[in-house]
Formats: structure tokens, C-alpha cells, sequence
């Protein structure tokens, strides 16, 4: 089977390398706007195409007969990758832009989640007049969330207590989400939700729903959960599949808002959704949804793919023709912990491209995975870029373990404008976790 992964960061890597463990002959290839050194190793062609440039990767999957496309990104799905593959008889594991729109449109999705009367939703509006937004946050019995509407790269929700002071901040924010059309210049003011948030994943044929282990990801640059909002330091799964602050209950509550936003997303556009939903939940007094992505989390992809036992070829055939179900999918039962090597100020002001060492022999004998991720290989060399520059992944019996093998393996990574939080996955931080959580729910 000749099989193309779009993307060029870790999520991307650890998709390639599950692909690649396949018992199918598998011949991959690969488009991404980087040179990553991870994907490129596993391919047999790539092409240095940026992920929205829907007919230079169409091409290059006509040229080389690619029968089944991965898509990583959002951006390529929101563009309309998928449509667009499909409709030269490409298979595609990634929705359709109509199904895609539960990520590539806050207000879609709130929209949606209304209609449909699925759980877990929050108190919103939506607004393209600034005063109107003005006017709504002034009248809102709480603190509010600023999101806009359309896609920002992770980087425009902003959230009272958090990064915006006071009501005053939130309506000058949302002013200015408007005026300068930050992604596509309309906002959703959501009530503020408080807790834990943690992600659960779910492999979709448009039909069937199978769930992944739940994963908490750490947005925050900085030990403690300090600092500036990240696309995510470093995240970690429990052996059980469920989380330290996570009881089953919670879990198939999760799932069951997950099970019916798919299937209000074939009533609504008539499309069956084909890929995997993710959903991002906030578990606080009560579990509510904080947003839904229509691709793999990143980090969270390089937990459950690493721990992922079962054929990922035919996991992502079966997606792309509608015929998945439980049996063809099992993971491990174990935990993982997965640490990210970022550049000095990612996320505001990111260090300049620079060379890193990465000693690739030394991590696979601390028994660490490795994924490359937003990197270039020149000439034999790895340099950083803006983003994240490689993850790390233990795995183990114990979350405690699982840290400890990705904190040895990390090591291994070095380079003068380079950072990684040593607490992702430590006992302190998740007990901290857990009595803050408790002390929310009065219990
Ligand atoms: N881990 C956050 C995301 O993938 O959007």
C-alpha cells in the first residue's frame, strides 16, 4: 500500500513510524513544509510543500499512485485536502472540510453542540460588532473565554483570570479580534470553564466510534503550569486509560459527547466524519467540552500511537472506507510520558534557528522514543525553527516511571537555546493537580 502523511512535526513522526510498524507492506511518502529528519528517513519520496498547498500535495499523490492519505494538520483538513484527494479517488483518514468545520469554527461547533443538545456545552454568543461583545461581556454573571471564530494556530483563545485581567481586557481583546480579523474576525464569548483539562481522542469511520486512552497534555511553558500558553510542553497517559483525577465515569461521559457530536455531524452536512475527533474536555464541578479538533493532539498523538499495538495501516484504511470497529484496534496497557525540547521562548518570542545535537543511540537505549518535530536536517545537522524541536516519549508500568525514562532520554538532546519542563509527569505536579482539583469540587 503507497501511503502519504501530510504534516512535518512530531505528531506527523509518530504517525509515520506507527504506519511504518505496520505487518502490510507499507511505502510511505510525505509532504511537509520542514525537513524533518524522522519523517524523511521512513520515506520514499517527500515533497517540500506547505500543508495548505492543496494541489502541489495532490500532484505529488497523483505522481507517486498513493492509494490512502494521513492528513496531521488541521489547516490542510480546513482547507480542504480531504475533498480534494477524494475526489481524484485518493482515500483520505481526515474529514471532509464540511465535517472539519467542528475545528476550523468555534462557533460551528457551539452551534452544533446547541442544535443537537449534546452535553458538556458552555454558555455562549458569538459577535462580529465589538460593541455588541462589549455588551455581552459586561452583562455576563462570570468570567468569559475570547475565542475567535476561525483557526490561529493555537494561539488566539484568551481567558479572564488568565491571560486578560478583567472585563475590561476581554472587550478590548475581542475589539481587537474583530478589527484586525484574527481568525476571520468574528469571536465566541464563552463562560470561563475551571478544573483539569484533559483530552480524549477517538479513531471515526463516519460510523463507529473507538476510543483512545485519555491523555493530559500541559499548555503552559513554564514548571508549575506557569507562563504564556504553548501548543503543549509534554503530556502524559495511565496505564488504565484513564487519568490520576479521571474515573471511568468521567470517561465514558466524554466519549458519549464525542459518539453524538459525530453523529450530529452526518445529520447536519451529510457528510460522515472520517478520521479522529479530538475533544478537549475541562473536568471541574461538572465535565464540559472546551473545544473539538478534527485531527490527532500534538502532543497527545505521540502517546497513544507509541503505546498503539495494533496495525495503524489498516486502522486508517478501515477509517477511510467506513469499516472500523473495536477489534481492529488495542493499545498497551501501559503508561506514557511524553516531554517536549523546545527553543528558549517559544510561543512569544522564539530563539533564532540553531544547530542542536541529538544523540539518537543514547535515547533508544534509555528506552525513550523519539519524534522529531518542527526541525530542519541540513547537511547532517539539526536545526531548531520557531517551534517545537523534538519529543521524547518513556513508557512504562508507572507514570512515575514512564517520566523518569523520558527525563533520562532528554538529556541526550542538547543545544545553548534549547528548554524542557522536568515536571511533566512527576508526582508533585500531579498531586498539586489533583488537591486543586479537589478543593474546586468541594470535596
Ligand atoms: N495539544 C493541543 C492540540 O493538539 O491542539
Amino acid at each position: 500500500m503507497k501511503v502519504l502523511v501530510v504534516g512535518g512535526g512530531a505528531r506527523e513522526h509518530a504517525i509515520a513510524e506507527a504506519i511504518k510498524r505496520s505487518p502490510q507492506q507499507v511505502e510511505l511518502y510525505s509532504a511537509m513544509s520542514n525537513a524533518n529528519p524522522g519523517i524523511r528517513r521512513l520515506s520514499k519520496a517527500v515533497t517540500r510543500a506547505k500543508e495548505t498547498d492543496t494541489e502541489a500535495i495532490v500532484d505529488f499523490a497523483l505522481k507517486h499512485g498513493i492509494e490512502l492519505a494521513v492528513i496531521g494538520p488541521e489547516a490542510p483538513l480546513c482547507a480542504g485536502l480531504a475533498d480534494e484527494l477524494l475526489s481524484q479517488g485518493i482515500a483520505c483518514m481526515g474529514p471532509r472540510k464540511a465535517a472539519a468545520m467542528i475545528e476550523c469554527s468555534k462557533e460551528f461547533c457551539r452551534n452544533l453542540m446547541a442544535k443537537y443538545r449534546i452535553p458538556g456545552s458552555l454558555r455562549y454568543a458569538t459577535f462580529d460588532d465589538a460593541q455588541e461583545a462589549a455588551d455581552y461581556i459586561d452583562a455576563f454573571p462570570g468570567e468569559v473565554a475570547v475565542k475567535p471564530v476561525g483557526l490561529t494556530g493555537g494561539k488566539g483563545v484568551k481567558v479572564m483570570g488568565e491571560q486578560l485581567r478583567d472585563r475590561e481586557e476581554a472587550k478590548a481583546y475581542a475589539r481587537e479580534v474583530i478589527e484586525r480579523g484574527i481568525g476571520g474576525g468574528k469571536v465566541v464569548i464563552e463562560e470561563r470553564a475551571l478544573g483539569e483539562e484533559f483530552t480524549l481522542q477517538a479513531f471515526v469511520d463516519g460510523r463507529s466510534v473507538v476510543a483512545m486512552p485519555a491523555v493530559q497534555d500541559h499548555k503552559r511553558a513554564f514548571e508549575g503550569d506557569k507562563g504564556h500558553n504553548t501548543g503543549g510542553m509534554g503530556s502524559y497517559s495511565q496505564s488504565d486509560g484513564l487519568l490520576p483525577f479521571l474515573t471511568k465515569e468521567d470517561y465514558d461521559f466524554a466519549l458519549e459527547v464525542i459518539r453524538k457530536t459525530v453523529a450530529a455531524l452526518k445529520e447536519e452536512t451529510g457528510e460522515e466524519y472520517r478520521g479522529v475527533l479530538y475533544g478537549q474536555f475541562m473536568k471541574g464541578k461538572e465535565i464540559k467540552l472546551i473545544e473539538f479538533n478534527c485531527r490527532f493532539g500534538d502532543p497527545e498523538a505521540m502517546n497513544v500511537l507509541t503505546l498503539l499495538e495494533s496495525d495503524f495501516a489498516e486502522i486508517c484504511a478501515k477509517i477511510a472506507e467506513g469499516s472500523l470497529s473495536e477489534k481492529h484496534v488495542s493499545f498497551s496497557k501501559l503508561a506514557s510520558v511524553c516531554k517536549y525540547v523546545v527553543p528558549k521562548g517559544y510561543g512569544v518570542n522564539p530563539a533564532p534557528p540553531a544547530r542542536i545535537s541529538v544523540d539518537e543511540e543514547a535515547i533508544r537505549r534509555e528506552g525513550a522514543v523519539l519524534y522529531y518535530a518542527a526541525v530542519n536536517e541540513e547537511n547532517g545537522e539539526i536545526y531548531t525553527t520557531t517551534s517545537r524541536s523534538v519529543a521524547v516519549v518513556g513508557v512504562a508500568e508507572s507514570i512515575e516511571e514512564a517520566e523518569a525514562i523520558a527525563e533520562r532520554a532528554i538529556g541526550h538532546i542538547k543545544g545553548e537555546h534549547i528548554y524542557h519542563r522536568r515536571d511533566i509527569g512527576k508526582r508533585e505536579l500531579i498531586e498539586a493537580k489533583l488537591s486543586r482539583l479537589k478543593a474546586l469540587r468541594g470535596e
